[in-house]
């Protein structure tokens, strides 16, 4: 599969990284936890918000680059629930710092067939950043290339209560029976219902843990953890994680090489 980049926009090290990647094989979706903002300001002796103002230029570079090679959905966990608990000031900082992101984009999304969802608890935010939301989702809804999703005022655990409430209203309505409940079913429920699951979810900035993100989702997930902090991360670190990713056996708890298949307990006993 052959590829029309910009390579005057690569580095040489970028374009050796992305000769050595299987196009044909990039994960489906690839989730990041953006984190490292903070910390990349104070090594720097600058306010937490110059920070965040950096790490939009690495949110920039990524959606384009992961659109430029065709990873087909791209969620950046943004904002969480717990992330409302910090000083007032940063989040009033962080919400003026979407709005004008939001309202930069949007040309761009356009023009680069990219369809923005937000999920979260989005009734949170004010008013005025959630009427936006739900008009750059209104507007890219056509758009196909890929799918842009950014978790705002969004805790994994949340989701999941969120999703029971919905279940049960519906098995009240009748509308479902409980009986018919299942994973899949129950996944129609999650904040992500017309998202495939992530294949990789990076993490920036040296922490090894998951901050309350996918916590359904993230079941048979590739996971990647890098030391970059996200307003250094570029290309050149989003391309080492998916050579990580493919180098990877992904056994979903089968047996390495093996197929698929499943023997019925029949089956089983007559191999014993
Ligand atoms: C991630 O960076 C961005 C948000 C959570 C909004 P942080 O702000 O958490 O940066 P650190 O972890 O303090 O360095
Ligand atoms: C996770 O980062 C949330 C986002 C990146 C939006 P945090 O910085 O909030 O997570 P902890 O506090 O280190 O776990
Ligand atoms: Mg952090």
């Amino acid at each position: 599969m052959r590829l029309k980049l910009d390579q005057k926009k690569m580095t040489e090290e970028e374009a050796e990284l992305l000769a050595k990647i299987d196009l044909s094989k990039l994960p489906k979706h690839v989730a990041i936890i953006m984190d490292g903002n903070g910390r990349w300001a104070s090594k720097r002796h600058l306010p937490r918000i110059s920070g965040h103002q950096r790490g939009i230029r690495s949110v920039r570079e990524i959606i384009t680059f992961a659109r430029e090679i065709g990873v087909k959905h791209l969620t950046l966990y943004a904002f969480s629930n717990e992330n409302w608990s910090r000083p007032i000031k940063e989040v009033s900082r962080l919400m003026i710092l979407l709005e004008n992101y939001l309202i930069r984009e949007l040309d761009t999304m356009m023009s680069n067939g990219i369809r923005f969802r937000a999920i979260g608890q989005i009734d949170r935010l004010q008013s005025s950043v959630s009427k936006l939301i739900q008009s750059v989702e209104e507007k890219t809804k056509q758009n196909d290339k890929m799918t842009l999703v950014l978790a705002l005022s969004y805790g994994g655990r949340t989701e999941i209560v969120d999703a029971v409430k919905k279940v049960a209203e519906a098995i009240q309505k009748e509308q479902i029976s409980l009986k018919d409940l299942d994973e899949t079913l129950f996944s129609t429920y999650l904040y992500t219902d017309d998202l495939p699951d992530p294949d990789l979810m990076i993490r920036t900035s040296g922490e090894i843990r998951i901050s309350n993100f996918f916590l359904w989702q993230v079941a048979y997930t590739e996971l990647y953890f890098t030391k970059t902090l996200w307003p250094d991360f570029r290309k050149r670190d989003f391309l080492l994680a998916l050579l990580d990713y493919q180098g990877r056996e992904r056994r979903f708890g089968l047996v390495s090489g093996k197929s698929s298949v499943s023997y019925s307990e029949k089956q089983i006993e007559g191999l014993i």
